[in-house]
């Protein structure tokens, strides 16, 4: 929660007048799990920039670049020539455009975000910047997604790789977000090929996060690995990838 209220505090809240800034922390620090805090978020954010400039909740992809580009070299095209990837409550970061640039290997980029106001900022940002994929296959798309109903979109093992920056972070932290975090959690283990992963970025404690990744995985029947290495520092926060790759037990 500290890093968050840091991010807030130093990126952008700094520059609210008193009164929004009590009121939108507060909603920040009890509902990040609703649709409205974020719109709102996106809204207030967008309205005081002159022109739009993605926000990163923490850190940007130069800082994971080395985790997630060796997963795609590591790709064998077999049914679906493309990587499947999808970037679960999006925001208005810039990882999933940065995958699409700088893929050397032909991904199909998904962000996805519950708020149609941050898919609206993206969409308009990059169609104004007329990005440029590394390979000529690569598709670049946002849309507005509640990811804990992934199964509505996707279907079973179709994703290689899901990508949650601070997603389940604000789930987990929310008043009535935590059974939302497990059933977004368990909705991802479902679309997930056998060979896929799912990289969480968040700054929770390795003992919490493991635990809960593992119990949750038991509870699905799922076997496989729960990776954790540390990402760095950032305003006095450690962050940390964890890296689940399931496996059904045969
Ligand atoms: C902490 S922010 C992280 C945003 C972005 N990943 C980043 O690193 O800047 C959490 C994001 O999750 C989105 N979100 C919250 N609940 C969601 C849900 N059920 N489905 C999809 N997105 C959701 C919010 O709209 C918000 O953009």
């Amino acid at each position: 929660m500290i890093s968050i209220l840091k991010a807030l505090s130093v990126r952008r809240i700094s520059v609210f007048c008193a009164r929004k800034h009590s009121s939108l922390t507060t909603e920040l620090l009890e509902n990040m799990d609703k649709k409205s805090t974020w719109d709102r978020f996106y809204t207030e954010n967008s309205s005081r920039a002159p022109s739009f400039k993605n926000f990163e909740w923490f850190f940007g992809f130069d800082s994971v670049r080395h985790i997630i580009l060796p997963l795609l070299r590591a790709h064998k095209p077999d049914l679906d020539p493309a990587f499947q990837i999808l970037d679960i409550g999006c925001g208005t970061s810039a990882l999933g455009p940065c995958i699409y640039k700088h893929s050397p290997a032909a991904v199909h980029v998904t962000c996805a975000d519950i708020s149609p106001i941050a898919v609206e900022l993206m969409q308009e940002s990059v169609g104004s910047k007329a990005v440029q994929a590394n390979n000529a296959s690569s598709r670049l798309r946002f849309v507005e997604m509640d990811c804990t109903q992934l199964l509505a979109h996707y279907n079973p093992e179709s994703v290689d790789l899901i990508l949650d920056k601070g997603t389940t972070d604000a789930l987990l932290r929310s008043k009535q977000g935590k059974g939302k975090a497990t059933l977004m959690l368990s909705q991802c283990l479902k679309v997930l090929r056998s060979s896929g992963a799912l990289l969480q970025f968040s700054d929770e404690d390795p003992d919490a996060r493991l635990l809960w990744l593992e119990t949750e995985m038991q509870k699905q029947g799922l076997m496989g690995n729960v990776l954790m290495q540390e990402v760095g520092e950032l305003r006095g926060v450690v962050y940390f990838c964890y890296q689940v790759s399931p496996t059904v037990p045969s």
